[in-house]
């Protein structure tokens, strides 16, 4: 079978994701293609009929379509439907289901390296609360970790975020980045998810590590660059950190695994990966 694959969203020019993909067929064994479909919102509908006539397996949703496609769909997995976002769309019979893989993906990409990481005594600090976070929060919350607090500019966006995800027993607190900053000794695992040191601000860093314990790990979702200001600092300050590339690839693993039924081996793409963004952007 030659599987039909693609990505919607605008712009994608530099997306990585044909790169990824065409690794994953190869890895696979299987004959396939993973094209970029490209479109304003104006086309937007267009474009998505072209996909249905082309009959693809399946395709890749991001910015700025990972909502509205919610209303393109006939089926949205559960999680999808309280994230209020989708990533990836399986096709079954012309029937499109929506899903996101985002939140398990990032827990596959830190489960990796750090296997006994995540336990009901971790405790998290997720700093944002934008799109990333609300896959990433519910992600840790269904693993049962014991505390997972959010510190984010806007303390309202990390409240509604709490309250959206409808599951009980939640340990969350919101915090001030000051109050995260005061309290970070007392986190196991860090995770950067606003848009904060990003290129071209590379300079930049969303808290202060001072108080960070040596034995904390430090996320970082940003990839580009690689190795962002937080991450230095983490790195300099003896703490274990996680890049931002390693959710990229696991994310894409998953979404994989939902079109062709396939679990691949990826790990020795992480560094693959990093050795093609350093090459192209670093
Ligand atoms: N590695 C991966 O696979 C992956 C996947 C998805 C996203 N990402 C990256 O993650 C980042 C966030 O993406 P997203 O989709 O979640 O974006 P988003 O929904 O727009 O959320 C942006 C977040 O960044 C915060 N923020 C923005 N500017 C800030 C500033 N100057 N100071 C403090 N906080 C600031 C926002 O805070 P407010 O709520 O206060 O505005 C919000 O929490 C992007 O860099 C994106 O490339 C990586």
């Amino acid at each position: 079978m030659d599987y039909k694959l693609g990505l919607i969203g605008h712009p994608i020019g530099h997306s990585l994701s044909p790169w990824i993909h065409a690794q994953f067929l190869d890895l696979a064994g299987l004959d396939g293609e993973y094209k970029l479909y490209e479109g304003d919102h104006q086309q937007l509908p267009k474009v998505l009929k072209h996909l249905k006539q082309e009959e693809l397996d399946g395709f890749n949703v991001t910015v700025p379509y990972k909502q509205v496609i919610v209303d393109f769909l006939d089926e949205i997995d559960e999680d999808a439907k309280v994230l209020g976002a989708v990533n990836t769309v399986v096709s079954v019979n012309g029937k499109w289901k929506g899903y996101s893989t985002d939140g398990a993906g990032y827990i596959r990409s830190l489960t990796e390296p750090f296997p006994n990481l995540l336990n009901k005594n971790t405790s998290v600090l997720l700093l944002g609360a934008g799109g990333a976070a609300r896959g990433i929060y519910r992600a840790l919350i269904q693993q049962q970790i014991g505390r997972v607090d959010i510190a984010n500019r806007s303390a309202n966006k990390a409240e509604q975020l709490i309250a959206s995800m409808r599951l009980p027993d939640i340990d969350s607190q919101v915090l001030s980045f000051q109050e995260a900053e005061e309290q970070l000794a007392n986190y196991d695992l860090i995770i950067q998810t606003t848009s904060v040191g990003m290129k071209p601000h590379i300079a930049k860093q969303v808290i202060s590590l001072a108080n960070l314990s040596a034995d904390a790990v430090v996320s970082d979702i940003v990839y580009q660059p690689i190795m962002t200001q937080l991450l230095q600092d983490a790195s300099a300050r003896g703490a274990a950190i996680h890049h931002g590339h390693a959710m990229l690839l696991y994310q894409g693993q998953l979404a994989f695994e939902k079109w062709t039924g396939h679990t691949l081996e990826i790990n020795h793409l992480v560094d693959e990966l990093e050795k093609k963004l350093r090459g192209e952007n670093n």
